[in-house]
C-alpha cells in the first residue's frame, strides 16, 4: 500500500524530495511538509503544507497523525518531541541517530569512539577551557557551536590570543566545542544512503569549493587519487554502519596535506553536494533516500557522466524580488527553488552542468566559466 510522506521542513530539499515521491505513485501517495513559510517551495510543486514552525510539537503531533512515514530535510528538529510520535509514525532517520548528529560534539565524539576519523576536538563550558584547549591545538583553532549551525554562522575561527573573548562573546551563551584546525588540501563529501533494511550505498566522492562558507560549486567526480577516492568512501561506508539510521546522510570530509581523510561533518538528510546526481547518476540522491526510508532496494550510485553542481545565490547587497533566471542549453540543468525573494547568498537554485562522454572536468570548469556571470540575479 502506497503511504503518505511527512517532511519537517519544505525548502528546496523538500522540494526536490517530493519531486522525487511523485515519481513513485505505487510507494507514496501524497507529501505533506510542515514549514512556517506559507508557500514554501515544496508546496509549489505538489506537498499538502502545515504551516508551522520545526520545533512546535502540536504541528509536529499534528503532522504524525496525517502521515505514515515522517523524514526531514532540516537537521533541528525537536528529537525528543519526534521520539514521542513514534508511535503514530515510522521516523527515518530515527530520533535517536538524529540526536546524536545534531549536536556537533556528540556526533564526533559517537564517530571516534567508533574507529572513524575527526579533527581533534573537545567540549568547552568556559572561557577558561577554551584557554587551555587553545593550549594544545595552537592557531587557528575554530570555535564552533554545538546545534544548529549552518553555513559557516556557528563558527569562529580563532587566529590569536587576542580574539578569544570575541570569539567566545559570540556564541552568547550557547553549548560550545573547540576544534584542531584542519589545513587541508580540498574538502569533499560523500553522499551515503542505507535502508532500513541495513543494505548501504555510497556515490562517488565530490570535490566542494566554498565561498564565505556557502558551497558554490560541487565537481563530480572530486579530481583525487582514486586511492583517496577509495579510501573516503571507505570511510562513509564505515560510518554508515555504525550509525544504523536509515535515509541519505551527506558526509563532509577534509583532505589533509598527506591525503588522509577525515570528517567534518554529517547532514542526516539530503545534501547540497548531491544535487548533481539529479542528472549525473541513474538514481538521484532524492530517490535514493525515499527509497532507503521505506525499505526498497537502493538504485544504483554510479556516476554516468562528470558534471559540475552551481548554486545560484542571491546577490549581496540586495533583498528583494528578482527576475525570472532562464538559461537554455542542453547540457545545462537549471533548477529554481521558486522562492519569491532574493536575499544575499540566499540558495535561490542551482544548476548541473552535464558533461558529454569524453568532457573533462577542467573542459567542464572552463566551461563552467563562461556560463556564470550569465546566471546572477537581478531585481525586477
Ligand atoms: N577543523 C576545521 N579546520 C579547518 N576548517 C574548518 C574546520 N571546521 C570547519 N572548517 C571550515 O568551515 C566550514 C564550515 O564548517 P562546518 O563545521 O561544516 O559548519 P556548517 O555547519 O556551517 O557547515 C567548513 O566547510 C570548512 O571550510
Ligand atoms: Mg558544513
Amino acid at each position: 500500500m502506497a503511504k503518505i510522506l511527512g517532511i519537517i521542513g519544505g525548502g528546496q530539499l523538500g522540494m526536490m524530495l517530493t519531486e522525487a515521491a511523485k515519481k513513485m505513485p505505487e510507494h507514496i501517495s501524497q507529501v505533506i511538509v510542515l514549514d512556517p513559510n506559507q508557500n514554501c517551495s515544496a508546496s509549489l510543486v505538489g506537498a499538502n503544507q502545515i504551516v508551522g514552525d520545526f520545533k512546535d510539537k502540536d504541528a509536529i503531533i499534528e503532522l504524525s497523525k496525517q502521515v505514515d512515514i515522517i523524514t526531514y530535510e532540516i537537521e533541528s528538529g525537536d528529537s525528543d518531541v519526534l521520539k514521542s510520535v513514534e508511535n503514530n509514525a515510522e521516523i527515518n532517520p530515527s530520533p535517536e541517530t538524529l540526536k546524536t548528529i545534531q549536536d556537533k560534539f556528540l556526533q564526533k565524539t559517537f564517530l571516534q569512539n567508533n574507529g572513524i576519523p575527526v579533527p581533534e576536538f573537545i567540549k568547552v563550558e568556559s572561557i577558561d577551557e577554551v584557554k587551555e584547549g587553545l593550549k594544545k591545538y595552537g592557531y587557528p583553532a575554530l570555535l564552533k557551536a554545538r546545534r544548529d549551525a549552518y553555513d559557516g554562522k556557528g563558527n569562529f575561527k580563532i587566529d590569536s590570543e587576542n580574539e578569544i573573548q570575541k570569539a567566545y562573546d559570540y556564541f552568547k551563551g550557547q553549548k560550545l566545542m573547540l576544534e584542531k584546525f584542519v589545513p587541508f588540501k580540498m574538502e569533499v563529501s560523500v553522499i551515503a544512503s542505507r535502508n532500513t533494511k541495513g543494505q548501504i550505498k555510497t556515490y562517488p566522492l565530490v570535490e566542494n569549493i566554498h565561498e564565505k562558507n556557502i558551497l558554490r560549486e560541487t565537481i563530480a567526480p572530486a579530481r583525487t587519487s582514486s586511492e583517496v577516492s577509495k579510501k573516503a568512501e571507505k570511510i562513509a561506508n564505515n560510518t554508515m554502519d555504525v550509525l544504523k539510521g536509515a535515509g541519505v546522510f551527506g558526509i563532509e570530509m577534509f583532505v589533509t596535506q598527506d591525503d588522509q581523510i577525515v570528517i567534518n561533518e554529517i547532514a542526516p538528510r539530503v545534501h547540497n553536494s548531491g544535487h548533481h546526481t539529479l542528472q549525473s547518476s541513474k538514481t538521484s540522491q532524492f530517490e535514493q533516500h525515499l527509497r532507503a526510508i521505506l525499505g526498497l532496494e537502493l538504485g544504483s550510485t554510479e556516476l554516468i557522466h562528470n558534471t559540475i553542481m552551481y548554486n545560484i545565490l542571491g546577490n549581496l547587497g540586495f533583498e528583494g524580488e528578482y527576475k525570472k533566471i532562464e538559461f537554455l542549453q542542453n547540457n545545462v540543468f537549471l533548477k529554481m527553488y521558486e522562492k519569491k525573494i532574493s536575499k544575499p547568498l540566499r540558495k535561490l537554485g542551482h544548476f548541473n552542468l552535464v558533461g558529454n562522454d569524453n568532457q573533462t572536468i577542467d573542459q567542464l570548469l572552463d566551461e563552467l566559466s563562461q556560463i556564470k556571470d550569465k546566471m546572477t540575479v537581478k531585481s525586477i
